[in-house]
């Protein structure tokens, strides 16, 4: 691991309490009692890392050449967010990519079997600029910039990750959607070859997400291929993944294959999984709470049994500011 806390007593990766709340959301079906207590306070390491350039992490051996030439070639950003970074390891090998296995440490574990390359991304649907595209015409046109942000997951964990990436808004424009367009659709890979979970039904392959088409166009919302300032591991969604942080999760879907534009609400994977559940919009929303647990409040990793890092969630993830127009005449608790 090249990535370093300057504090010696700064939690380790492994300290990470396995969190019982996937555990139930894993198998969708069981009800949860979900209890503990609440620490606002930073951890007295944590300043520490903020406001500093993140040390990058170590060079990927599968990513193509010219991607981590592309990659090499910026300047790292530093930290302005206030909030420490999580670190590496964490953002590594605590993940949810189901094709690769259900516990959080499958993905690093199974997903070296991923190919990054050839690597195509059929574009279809409502736009002009129809077509099969490589991986490297998609990022050609595109300057990559660090995207500091906060990620919230459904599970009431959340981190702050530097991804790499570039805005999605750009890359739709130049698909050039029709102006029936109103959403557009992604689409993971299906291969059960790379993709060994895919054998099982845990999940009604491929997974499938969408955006309303102005809010895919926000400029928050990033296409990432990398992160701490090198290409994106497999089990990060490599090549290629969707980042929207004022939304849970679950909405960033890994290793796309597929954009599609279209008029109708796409039906997407755990909505259509969960209805009761897991809304389209998935917004970060404190007021309203999950069926089964509460998300007002969220366990900043790295967390532990003994620092398990609570900390109030916030109204869209902190960026009310940048997105809250997007919803202004709607009721978030219907559309959730
Ligand atoms: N994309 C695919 N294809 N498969 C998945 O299982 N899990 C989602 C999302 N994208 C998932 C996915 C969920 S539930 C979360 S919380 C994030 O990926 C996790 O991203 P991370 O592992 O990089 O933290």
């Amino acid at each position: 691991m090249l990535i370093t806390t300057s504090n010696p007593n700064a939690p380790l990766s492994s300290d990470i309490t396995p969190e019982s709340v996937y555990l139930e959301r894993r198998t969708l079906l069981k009800s949860l009692g979900y209890i503990g207590t609440g620490s606002l306070l930073l951890p007295h390491w944590a300043n520490a890392a903020i406001a500093r350039p993140y040390d990058v992490a170590p060079e990927r051996t599968n990513a193509p050449a010219w991607l981590k030439q592309k990659i090499n070639a910026r300047q790292l950003q530093a930290n302005s967010t206030g909030e420490s970074l999580t670190p590496y390891d964490s953002v590594t090998t605590y993940n949810n990519f189901y094709e690769f296995g259900l516990d959080k440490s499958d993905p690093a574990e199974n997903a070296g079997t991923l190919k990054m390359e050839p690597w195509k991304v059929t574009v279809d649907g409502l736009c002009n600029k129809a077509g099969i595209y490589t991986l490297e015409d998609i990022l050609k046109p595109h300057a990559l910039e660090d995207r500091i942000y906060r990620f919230r997951c459904v599970e009431a964990w959340s981190m702050v990750v530097p991804w790499l990436g570039f805005s999605l808004a750009d890359l739709i424009k130049r698909f050039e959607p029709k102006s029936d367009a109103k959403y557009i659709e992604f689409t993971t890979l299906v291969d059960k070859e790379q993709m060994p979970n895919q054998r099982g039904g845990s999940l009604d392959w491929p997974y499938v997400e969408g955006l309303r088409l102005d809010e895919a166009m926000n400029p928050l919302a990033i296409m990432a291929v990398g992160v701490y300032g090198r290409s994106l591991p497999p089990q990060n969604g490599a090549p290629l993944r969707l980042i929207t942080p004022w939304k849970y999760g679950f909405k960033s879907i890994k290793s796309i294959v597929r954009i599609r534009f279209t008029n109708t609400q796409p039906k997407t994977t755990w909505a259509v999984m969960a209805p009761s559940e897991y809304g389209f919009y998935a917004n970060v929303n404190p007021a309203v709470d999950h069926p089964r647990w509460t998300q007002s409040r969220e366990r900043r990793l790295p967390a532990s049994l003994f620092n398990p890092n609570w900390r109030p969630t916030l109204p869209f993830n902190g960026y009310s500011k940048e997105v809250a127009a997007l919803y202004r005449n709607m009721d978030l608790r219907q559309y959730f």
